[in-house]
């Protein structure tokens, strides 16, 4: 269902990983709703980052959602893997799913909910057939594979648009913005139809990280 609040999900990728267990709870201090997990496979995106291993770690140590990102070639192989290890949520790439149908299904079908992302370069209409079936949709607005990029600006007629398809085709599924959020365009991220925000730079690297979620939850439509 669509949130009354602006959902913040902190981006683990750019916490101290020396410190796992005092970053998230850093984040659920503050009022993070979700704890968004990049698993990067070094193949469909140009960075590696970590698996189930850690995922199980992570929601081991929190009740907050585990929203995971898959940015892996052949997901289907691993989505199993990654429910068992505590992801609540999985979310794959259009651009990464032959039988993206397929692949939505067999994440109900373990019992977690499913989302599909896709890149700055991905038209939103590849979302049409698939978006009635979606929990979730993550909209990147950065090239995936780092944390810490600039926003790309086309983003915003993007959101819009999925925003109606969305009203029109499956009004309780949540719209996601991933990649270059900051408190300066949570507000007008939140007004083009974002339900909820990652922000990774923009929590974990802030003075005060605490103040930053804050302002970035207060977005409303
Ligand atoms: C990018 C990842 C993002 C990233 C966001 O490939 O999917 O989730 O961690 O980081 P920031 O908020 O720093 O852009
Ligand atoms: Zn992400």
């Amino acid at each position: 269902m669509q949130p009354a609040n602006t959902l913040l999900a902190p981006s683990i990728l750019s916490a101290d990983f020396t410190k796992l267990a005092e970053s998230i709870a850093l984040a659920e201090k503050a009022g993070a709703d979700w704890m968004h997990c990049d698993v990067m496979d070094g193949h469909f995106v140009p960075n590696i980052t970590f698996g189930p291993f850690i995922i199980k770690a992570i929601a081991q140590c929190t009740n907050l959602v585990i929203d995971t990102h898959l940015m892996i070639s052949d997901p289907d192989t691993y989505i199993a893997d990654f429910i068992q290890a505590g992801s609540n949520q999985i979310t794959v790439h259009q651009e990464t799913c032959a039988h993206l149908h397929r692949s939505v299904q067999l994440i109900k079908s373990l019992g977690a909910k499913a989302g599909v992302s896709i890149n700055p370069g991905t038209p939103v209409s590849t979302l049409e057939a698939i978006l009635p079936d979606l929990d979730l949709v993550l909209l990147m607005s950065v090239n995936p594979g780092f944390g810490g990029q600039k926003f790309i600006p086309s983003s915003y007629v993007k959101l819009r648009k999925l925003d109606e398809m969305r009203n029109a085709m499956n009004p309780e599924m949540i719209l996601a913005v991933d990649g270059g959020v900051t408190v300066d365009n949570a507000q007008d991220l939140v007004s083009a139809g974002a339900d909820a925000l990652i922000a990774g730079t923009a929590f974990f690297k802030a003075d005060n990280p605490a103040e930053a979620a804050g302002k970035i939850k207060s977005a409303s439509r």
